[in-house]
């Protein structure tokens, strides 16, 4: 099987390094992919929202799967493209169509679907210009802290809470004034939820599913979950307080029901979803859809999984996830991120790595990394996610460590406290 994965982070190379070790492949592009990816396949220079580029690829090279990593393409609609151009009929893709992917691209759209199907989340309230007053008054009525979240794709960057409800009136006037351009025209309101996080990682066809796996990220750039929200700073699964109440919980509450509704509504979905959960007090409230894999999550979740992958995404395709077998290792994972100092405000780029053949028992999967003249360079915020195995949380985290400490740039910084909350 010829098989293109469009991205170019630590999702893309962890995704990569999975299916290059498919006894169903015959041979990988990434497209940008990194210096990590061109490792394991062959990198395109490609952005995976030129979508006729990306049409034309899959036509040049006989391309049999096409497995999109970020959100991005799937909001904008590429596998609706992709199947409207007819030249395609037999491309398995894994992804949503727009229609699915509004689960991730408009809060608004994933808040009404959650009511409309009886699926835990915060209470919240949509609004726009129109009904500003209504909005205020509403942002009074609730006990802070308030959350406001821009509607559309803000990059990681369209949620704000805030403590004074005067302050989140004024955001909210700024947000809906254009602070976050288009993503910002709508806004939602929600209750605030109290209790941790956690995500869950499914695959389905639009009628069966596969849970892939538990995992918790560290959102924070500093330790003790302080300063400024990133794309991730690190991760480990599985998460110990998902205990198999909890994650029965999940199943029936959240995943189920999704899916289901998903159907209810006629909208076809083959691909992952990706719930952002809250624990409150044993019960899980989705915070939010994504409809790809995360990142740093995908680093720690896809390994455990003993499984073709190539053959789950082909039973994805032909509806028979049901019979396939998809154990996860009884283990743990721990992901580190290393990243260029300054991330995620302002950070230097195209400093060389070393190192990275000195880890031991550990994953190290490349993030913002390009390589040059026989040298691999930062080329990102996030350059690379140590991911690493162990009997128990601990000895994860050790690895992890001990495999963080041997790669150097100038720069280089990671929190030294993932996974400390949970030992
Ligand atoms: P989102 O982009 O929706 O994942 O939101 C970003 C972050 O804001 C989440 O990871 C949570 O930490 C936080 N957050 C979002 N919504 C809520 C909520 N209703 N209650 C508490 N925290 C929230
Ligand atoms: N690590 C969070 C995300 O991928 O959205």
């Amino acid at each position: 099987m010829r098989v293109l994965l469009l991205g170019g982070g630590g999702r893309e190379h962890a995704l990569a390094w999975k299916i290059s070790r498919s006894k169903r492949l015959t041979k990988l592009f990434v497209a940008p992919g990194n210096a990590g990816t061109s490792e394991v396949a062959t990198n395109v220079n490609l952005r995976p929202t030129d979508f006729e580029g990306v049409s034309h690829l899959v036509e040049r090279e006989a391309i049999d799967m096409l497995v999109v990593g970020p959100e991005e393409p799937l909001v904008e609609g590429i596998r609706d493209y992709l199947e409207a151009s007819g030249k395609h009929s037999s491309l398995t893709i894994v992804g949503p169509g727009r229609a699915g992917a509004a689960l991730e691209g408009s809060k608004e759209f994933a808040k009404h679907f959650m009511t409309r199907h009886g699926i835990p989340t915060a209470a919240y309230l949509p609004v726009t210009r129109e009904n500003l007053a209504e909005g205020i008054a509403f942002l009074q009525r609730q006990r802070p802290p308030l959350v406001l979240k821009a509607d559309g794709l803000a990059a990681g960057k369209g949620v704000l809470i805030v403590d004074d409800p005067a302050e989140a009136a004024r955001e909210l006037g700024l947000m809906l004034g254009g602070k976050f351009g288009k993503a910002g025209e709508r806004v939602v309101i929600e209750e605030f939820l109290r209790g941790i996080e956690l995500s869950v990682f499914v695959l389905t066809d639009g009628r069966d599913y596969k849970i892939l796996g538990a995992a918790k990220d560290y959102k924070r750039v500093g330790e003790g979950d302080t300063g400024l929200n990133t794309g991730g700073m690190g991760a480990i699964s599985p998460v110990p307080f998902a205990d198999a109440a909890f994650n029965r919980k999940v199943e029936e509450r959240i995943v189920i029901p999704t899916i289901e509704g998903l159907r209810a509504d006629g909208i076809p979905y083959k691909g992952f979803i990706f719930l952002g959960l809250m624990n409150v007090g044993g019960d899980p409230f989705v915070i939010e859809y994504n409809v790809r894999m995360g990142d740093p999550e995908t680093e720690v979740v896809i390994p455990r999984l003993n499984v073709d992958l190539l053959s789950l995404f082909e039973a994805m395709e032909k509806g028979t996830l049901r019979e396939h077998d998809c154990t996860l290792d009884d283990g743990y994972r721990a992901a580190v991120m290393l990243t260029a100092g300054g991330y995620p405000v302002s950070y230097e780029k195209g400093h060389k790595i070393s190192g990275l053949k000195e880890t031991r028992e550990c994953l190290v999967f490349h993030a913002g990394t390009t390589f040059r003249n026989g040298a691999v360079l930062t080329n990102g915020g996030r350059v690379i996610a140590v991911s690493s195995r162990g009997n128990t949380l601990e000895e994860a985290l050790q690895r992890s460590y001990d495999g963080a400490g041997k790669i150097h740039f100038k720069g280089v910084y990671y929190r030294h406290d993932i996974g400390c909350d949970l030992k």
